[in-house]
């Protein structure tokens, strides 16, 4: 693993300005060292006080903790309601903070929920579900815009013990199929379009192409957004405002298991089916909330701005469920970063006072692109406290962040999760840890988090390996929907007789026991932040007519962290010509969605394989980088094939 010497000889350390440590919840090495013994030396002990203090339960649990492995239960027989956590229980004391500031795309376009009216929306909207037959258990998908129904559609549905599916707005018909398909959703929620670099994506006509699909999908709840003309499905069909103002009053909130699951999110894995990653209650709520408090050093009156969409896992944790649980006020933007101008998100900064900024390295490289121009027309003194997720972040961009955007006042808090962890899991906490750009520091509470080689002993610092999770965490996925095969096999056979969950990341430690995060060591891609599987994309492409092999790998991009190389083999008597490789960029495009279009597609002869028949994909790699020289080649079965690949390359 190489590729981490550079990092590794990153000397900066940037400890907590004093002023920060002074008011901060943790607010030194000492204590975040007690608290985090605390919850590794007595887990249920720690995580039991912490759901007794951070979560309003109707009935109290009886065990914090079942781990048969790899099942884990948290919080059994405590009974509980998500939307209620985070919206009654804030009505009495925060009734007219508000909740939701949103920020539409179209300049101008701003709405405000308090705790109060978004509490009220939430109670009708639910009660419109209600009103269409859908059951506790049943599963609803929600491909939606970034618009505060979004948010009302979710806590709707986690109000009446109903499991959501958000489907990115970005996923093609195709992709919302097999979403919805492997789901079985009875409902879908969206809306007539959302606005995009002000075009209208057209989310009912990609509803419709995929609905007509999915037998299980009974109804369509449409939002009107933008106003277009859409088709219509009368037996099918009904208009949002339709529906909620014949409903009868609010719903109250339905008494769920700790262990109900609360929503499934499809992500990408190592084959071409997404893997749809179930979360339950209990334990998901309280690693979002706790998070949120400690990680984001949360205060009564910050104003906290995840630029996620709810579409992936850092929107359901940190732009609804957790500013919500915690009482706090989120902001929540429609469209795009540069829309109209690239200085758009600090214009948003400087107009609602925003205090925390939490975005992704691959938007930060892109604002350092843009240049220092934008930010610096804009007062940004309210912020306080910046944070990134979802890839690595190089150094030279840490420091950009750190000096244009915190004005070298602001910490950061560079975090390391995934879908499956539900919350934050290694992560700097901003008043205790001293950060070095480019490492997500150290375990947050209850993470017992090693870097180990196959054999399962810990590699120890200056050498790369696997980082695993030693022991079961409360907001952990529990499986995989309809496939606990696959996630016995995915996650934990590795380690198998220890019971160690498998991240497929790898990783290194260094002398001060900060995790320094390499990247995926499986088949999973991260472009611009966006996890994908080089199986879907390659099962994409091989159901175009023209093409007999694909073999899709990631090079590295300075702005997007990696970009998708597309190596395709076609049928005799195809021409392999320019019309042909954007015919494919598009087909990609239209089995998956935009986020998947490959930057390059190859025209190869053959590709390199092993004498078993396997693509050497590490020398496509190679290949695609543009390296001189490439790895080991003594495997491969027939040498003509490199010198081919390069000459077309
Ligand atoms: C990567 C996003 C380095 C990692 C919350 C992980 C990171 C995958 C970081 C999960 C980080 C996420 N530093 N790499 N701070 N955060 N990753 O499921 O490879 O979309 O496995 O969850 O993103 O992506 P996912």
């Amino acid at each position: 693993m190489t590729d981490l010497d550079p990092l590794l000889d990153e000397q900066r350390r940037f400890p907590p300005p004093p002023e920060f440590a002074r008011d901060a919840r943790i607010g030194s090495m000492d204590e975040y060292r007690r608290l985090y013994r605390e919850s590794i030396a007595d887990p249920e002990g720690f995580w039991g006080r912490l759901a007794e203090a951070e979560i309003d339960w109707i009935e109290p649990w009886d065990r914090v903790l079942t781990w048969d492995p790899p099942h884990a239960r948290w919080f059994e027989g405590g009974m509980l309601n998500v939307s209620a956590n985070c919206l009654d229980r804030h009505l009495e004391t925060r009734g007219h903070k508000v909740a939701i500031h949103w920020v539409g795309e179209p300049p101008g376009e701003q709405r405000t929920l308090t705790y109060r009216e978004l509490h009220a929306a939430v109670e009708r909207f639910a009660a419109a579900l209600e009103s269409l037959g859908l059951l506790a258990g049943d599963r609803v998908a929600i491909y939606m815009p970034m618009v505060p129904e979004t948010a009302i559609a979710m806590l709707a549905c986690a109000r009446l013990g109903l499991v959501h599916s958000v489907i990115f707005g970005g996923f093609s018909a195709e992709a919302i199929k097999d979403r919805v398909n492997d789901a079985g959703a009875k409902a879908v929620l969206t809306a007539d379009g959302g606005w995009r670099r002000g075009k209208i994506v057209p989310l009912k006509d990609n509803v419709d192409e995929a609905v007509a699909e999915c037998p299980t999908v009974e109804h369509v709840v449409v939002l009107r957004r933008t106003g277009v003309e859409v088709a219509w499905n009368d037996e099918r069909d009904v208009w949002w405002s339709d529906l909620v103002r014949d409903a009868p009053r609010g719903a109250p909130p339905a008494a769920v298991d700790a262990e109900h699951p609360l929503f499934i999110l499809y992500t990408s894995g190592t084959t071409g089916k997404p893997k749809g990653i179930l979360h339950t209650s209990g334990g998901y709520l309280l690693g979002a909330t706790l998070t949120m408090k400690s990680v984001f050093d949360l205060k009564e009156d910050d104003v906290f701005w995840c630029t996620a969409d709810v579409g992936w896992v850092t929107g359901h944790s940190y732009v609804v469920y957790g500013p919500l649980a915690a009482g706090a006020t989120a902001i929540m933007y429609e469209g795009a970063p540069d829309h109209p101008e690239p200085d758009r998100l600090w214009e948003i900064v400087a107009d609602l006072e925003v205090t925390i900024f939490y975005t992704a390295p691959t938007a930060i490289r892109a604002f350092m692109k843009w240049g220092e121009e934008w930010p610096a027309k804009h007062d940004l003194s309210s912020l306080r406290l910046l944070g990134t997720v979802g890839e690595p972040i190089n150094p030279a961009a840490w420091m950009w962040y750190h000096r244009v955007i915190g004005k070298e006042r602001c910490p950061i808090v560079d975090t390391w999760w995934q879908t499956e962890t539900g919350s934050i899991m290694i992560t700097p906490l901003p008043g205790a840890v001293p950060t070095k750009p480019g490492s997500a520091t150290v375990p947050f509470f209850g993470v017992d988090a090693d870097v180990v080689d196959d054999a399962g002993e810990s590699v120890g610092p200056g050498s790369g390996g696997y980082l695993v999770i030693k022991r079961p965490w409360p907001s952990m996925l529990r499986t995989l929907w309809g496939d606990d095969e696959r996630y016995r096999s995915q996650y934990w056979s590795r380690y198998e007789e220890r019971g160690w969950y498998f991240t497929g990341d790898g990783a290194q430690i260094d002398e001060d026991g900060y995790v320094w995060i390499v990247g995926r060591v499986d088949d999973v891609i991260n472009v611009a932040g966006h996890r994908l599987g080089t199986a879907e994309i390659e099962s994409a492409l091989v159901s175009h007519e023209a093409v007999v092999e694909a073999a899709v790998v990631a090079r590295p991009d300075e702005i997007k962290g990696q970009a998708i190389v597309a190596f395709v083999t076609v049928g005799g008597g195809v021409e392999s010509d320019e019309t042909l490789r954007s015919e494919l960029r598009e087909h990609v495009v239209r089995r998956i969605g935009a986020l998947a279009r490959p930057a390059e597609v190859r025209f190869a002869q053959a590709l390199p394989k092993t004498r078993s028949g396997k693509i050497m994909r590490r020398l496509l790699k190679d290949i695609a980088a543009g390296k001189e020289e490439i790895g080991d080649t003594t495997t491969l079965e027939d040498y003509s094939v490199l010198a081919t690949l390069r000459q077309e390359a």
